[in-house]
């Protein structure tokens, strides 16, 4: 057995003068021909190991550069120096990978987020990176301790499917046809009878539809899986590939809706604040020294921790569509032409730079904005008395903006089927979600929460490509 080792991160907060361990990890700089500094991944926070003089053949010392891995036998000692409680010194030292210091990407000084982007193989060795990946692992945990503990059944909706919850046509085919020779009938049109599933197949957008079937049957179900969408937006909050997590509600109004995704936001942030506080510091740290190249004026007046203290704290701000219109409309903002859409009349679809005035400038916290018109939302959304607005509910975080959507669903079948014809949505490929409204149909809701979105928002990062290990997006499909 090759791993017995003690965690950096455990040798820290807990090694004991005189024990004698065994760490393995990578060398992030090694000083004075003595000094190791040390770094396993289990913290940002690195094990100086001490080689003392004199021990260790020239050869050895020589392969100790950055990035270099090794295992280290000692024992600890109470650390002389500042800076930290123990530290090791050596009794051996095997190399287990040499990094050739004149290649090695990473040098220890701080290298740009868009360098790092670049080399995202690498980029975990990084201590924002590692930060950041460590909190979106925790914050997944969350989502899934929070639903188990309510009773939710954790549903898996299928990646590959025909059909386009969102009807925003931004899926992305599924084929394994030869493309150079794709077979086509005789109006000329692709076959797709000979393809691998005898339709046309697509990426999910989103599991929605068929965590309504779940709901309908199991009661309070989710889903948290990765969703793809064909949309040719190059933003630093929008993915080809994200993560969606959607709860799906029988029994549920578009009230209750809204009081349980207030919940849950506020049990994952303040989730990570507990248990992973080193990092979260750290981030803050960061997000911070980020600041200061702003102008002053567009610094944020709260810290990193402070802002997510205080959304955990404030009951999030409730309003209409319509209530929102107003707002904007009269807002000097809008009147002085700052806007770069003008604001003029009840019906716009909102644009990122409103929901930003909302939540960053009008209200200073997150909204919840409910009762969109039904021309802006998608099919399945519940229509309201009013002819024009269906039970539909958004949340803006500021410095994101969306990060949930959601809506009661429309459980009555004829108002359905009535709304699918006039959006143009066959009724007969979505055959079995209209079943669920023949045999006993009930009120029901959800929405879908972007995980990306949410861990940008917690770890302060600027750009949603710096909070998944890999991004997708327009022209980059890379590692
Ligand atoms: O608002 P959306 O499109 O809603 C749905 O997909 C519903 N079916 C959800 C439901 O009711 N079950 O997407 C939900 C969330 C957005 O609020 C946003 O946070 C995130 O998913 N999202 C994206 N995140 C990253 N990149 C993209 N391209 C995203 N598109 C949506
Ligand atoms: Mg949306």
């Amino acid at each position: 057995m090759f791993n017995k080792r003690t965690e950096v991160a455990k040798v820290l907060s807990g090694g004991q003068p005189g024990e004698e361990i065994i760490v393995m990890g990578w060398v992030r700089t090694f000083r004075n021909n003595q000094f190791i500094a040390l770094n396993d991944g289990s913290t940002n926070t690195n094990l100086q190991v001490v080689a003392p003089l004199e021990k260790f053949e020239d050869a050895l010392l020589k392969r100790l550069t950055t990035g270099a891995a090794i295992r280290a036998t000692g024992k600890l000692v109470e650390s002389p120096g500042k800076g930290q409680r123990v530290e090791l010194v050596a009794d051996s030292i095997d190399i287990l990978g040499d990094s050739d210091a004149e290649k090695y990407p990473l040098q220890p000084k701080r290298h740009s987020l868009e360098f790092l982007r670049e080399i995202a193989h690498l980029r975990f060795r990084t201590n924002t990176f590692a930060s950041v990946f460590r909190v979106r692992s925790i914050v997944a945990f969350a989502i899934h301790k929070f639903f188990v503990d309510k009773g939710f059944v954790y549903i898996h909706s299928p990646i590959i499917t025909a059909s386009d919850a969102e009807g925003a046509g931004e899926t992305f085919h599924v084929t394994n046809f030869d493309l150079a020779n794709v077979p086509k009938g005789e109006n000329g049109k692709v076959n797709f009878k000979e393809d691998f599933f005898g339709r046309a197949a697509n990426l999910t957008v989103s599991g929605q539809l068929e965590a309504e079937l779940g709901a309908t049957a199991l009661g309070n179900v989710y889903t948290f899986g990765p969703t793809f969408r064909a949309e040719n937006s190059n933003t630093a909050r929008h993915l080809a590939e994200f993560w969606m997590i959607e709860p799906e509600m029988a029994f549920y109004d578009l009230e209750d809706n809204m009081d349980l995704a207030e919940e849950f936001i506020k049990y994952i942030i303040r989730y990570a604040l507990d248990h992973c506080p080193d990092d979260m510091a750290f981030l803050a740290k960061r997000l911070e020294e980020e600041e200061k190249q702003k102008p002053q004026q567009e610094r944020s007046e709260m810290g990193l921790v402070e802002k997510l203290q205080f959304v955990i704290e404030n009951e999030f701000e409730r309003i209409s569509y319509t209530e929102a219109i107003d707002i904007l409309k009269n807002s000097n903002h809008n009147k002085k032409k700052k806007f770069q859409y003008p604001v003029n009349e009840w019906g716009i679809d909102l644009q990122s730079e409103h929901e930003r005035y909302l939540v960053e400038k009008h209200f200073k916290k997150p909204v919840i904005l409910y009762d969109y018109p039904k021309d802006i939302k998608a099919f399945y959304m519940r229509q309201n008395d009013d002819g024009k607005t269906v039970a539909a509910m958004d949340i803006l975080a500021p410095g994101i903006g969306e990060i949930v959507g959601g809506s009661q669903r429309e459980e009555r079948l004829d108002k359905l089927v009535s709304r699918m014809e006039e959006m143009n949505i066959p009724a007969d490929d979505l055959y079995w979600y209209l079943d669920i409204r023949k045999f006993g149909t009930v009120p029901h809701a959800g929405f879908g929460l972007g995980f990306e979105r949410v861990v940008q928002f917690i770890t302060g990062m600027t750009n949603i490509r710096d909070v998944i290990p890999f991004p997708r997006y327009p022209k980059n499909v890379e590692f």
